[in-house]
């Protein structure tokens, strides 16, 4: 039956009214908020569907029943019509995220700990590359040794107070009248070239060597490096020049030397040499490295002792020559600021890294 506009309205066709847009709001929906809305626009509280509900009250008794189920079914309808658009949505977001470049989930690789040179073999190493840039070929020797190439041969009488220098490590010997330590300087390596090769020589011997000590500048075990040249004619100014040569070649032009008289059984004259300080360069009275003296003592050295010479038979009325030696964990300490040589023998790989 054709509705009269004339007359009151038909309730139910004011239902299908209401929804006439439903399809086309949702489509319009980007987001959830929108779908909120969207939805509030039919069901909220000022809503067409809601607002239609109060209708019912003004309907005739048999009207009500097939109003009711009308409204029921448009409720039903926005609420189908908002959960296709919500699938709509998720599926387009989806689709999104798809088209997006994948993201890299994978953990990030861990780099390798890097291996480096000890910083006691690394001064080492340009101790000798200096030494063999000046003419000096490298000689090596045994770390256990017999005491007279440690003492005797080198000038030591028995027990001659300078042996209190050298607080060894003897070990147990197959023969008591051989006795055996671990060499407490690398001198032995230079007794044993001696014993071994006619003049002339120039020889640096780095190694290993042993004392009974321990405190923030020795450690029980310590690297040291001998020179030793001899010939005719050797002097103690060439002695100096070779020093001064290798000392500015480690530390720099910028560095003095300076000998001071010392005592070594094997040498004679024996000398102490210092270069002025790293740090301060001896213009500080505060220094804490040089402890305001201006100078650090980097090594010993002297004209090879005649009865060395004897011992070892070479004609100490025809040859001369000078020694010198060093304790490379100092030259390390020295060169990277290290104040307790225990640390270059911890090895925590956090200090080491540091240097
Ligand atoms: N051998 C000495 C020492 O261990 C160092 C040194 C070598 C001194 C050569 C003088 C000459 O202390």
């Amino acid at each position: 039956m054709a509705h009269d506009p004339n007359q009151t309205p038909d309730p139910l066709a004011e239902i299908e009214a209401a929804l006439v847009d439903l399809g086309r709001a949702f489509d319009a929906a980007h987001d959830d908020n929108d779908l909120r809305q969207v939805t509030a626009r039919y069901l909220g509280k000022e809503g067409t569907v809601t607002a239609l509900t109060r209708r019912i009250a003004e309907l005739p008794g048999p009207a009500r029943k097939p109003f009711g189920q009308k409204l029921n079914e448009a409720k039903a309808a926005v609420e189908r019509a908002r959960g296709e658009a919500e699938l709509r949505l998720k599926t387009e977001a989806r689709a999104r995220d798809l088209g997006q470049p994948a993201v890299d989930i994978t953990l990030p690789g861990r780099r390798p700990a890097r291996g480096r040179v000890h910083p006691i073999m690394r001064v080492l190493h340009e101790v000798i590359d200096v030494f063999a840039g000046l003419g000096f070929d490298v000689a090596e020797g045994p770390e256990v040794d017999l005491a007279v190439n440690n003492f005797d041969r080198l000038g030591f009488p028995p027990d001659h107070p300078a042996m209190d220098m050298h607080d060894s490590f003897f070990l147990p010997s197959g023969d008591p009248g051989q006795k055996v330590l671990l060499r407490t300087h690398t001198s032995t390596v230079q007794v044993r070239e001696m014993l071994s090769h006619p003049p002339p020589i120039q020889v640096i011997c780095p190694g290993a060597v042993f004392r009974r000590d321990d405190d923030v500048t020795h450690s029980p075990m310590f690297f040291q490096l001998e020179g030793l040249l001899v010939d005719e004619r050797v002097t103690l100014a060439e002695l100096r020049g070779v020093l001064d040569a290798f000392l500015v070649r480690l530390f720099g032009s910028s560095i003095r030397t300076r000998f001071r008289a010392s005592y070594f059984p094997f040498v004679e004259p024996g000398a102490e040499l210092d270069v002025s300080c790293l740090i301060c360069g001896g213009h500080d009275a505060g220094c804490r490295v040089c402890k305001g003296t201006g100078w650090l003592e980097v090594l010993g050295c002297g004209m090879v002792h005649p009865v060395v010479f004897e011992q070892v038979g070479y004609d100490p009325e025809r040859y001369t020559g000078f020694a010198f030696g060093m304790g490379i964990d100092r030259l390390a300490m020295l060169r990277y600021g290290v104040t307790d040589i225990r640390y270059l023998y911890d090895n925590d790989p956090r200090f080491l890294a540091s240097l």
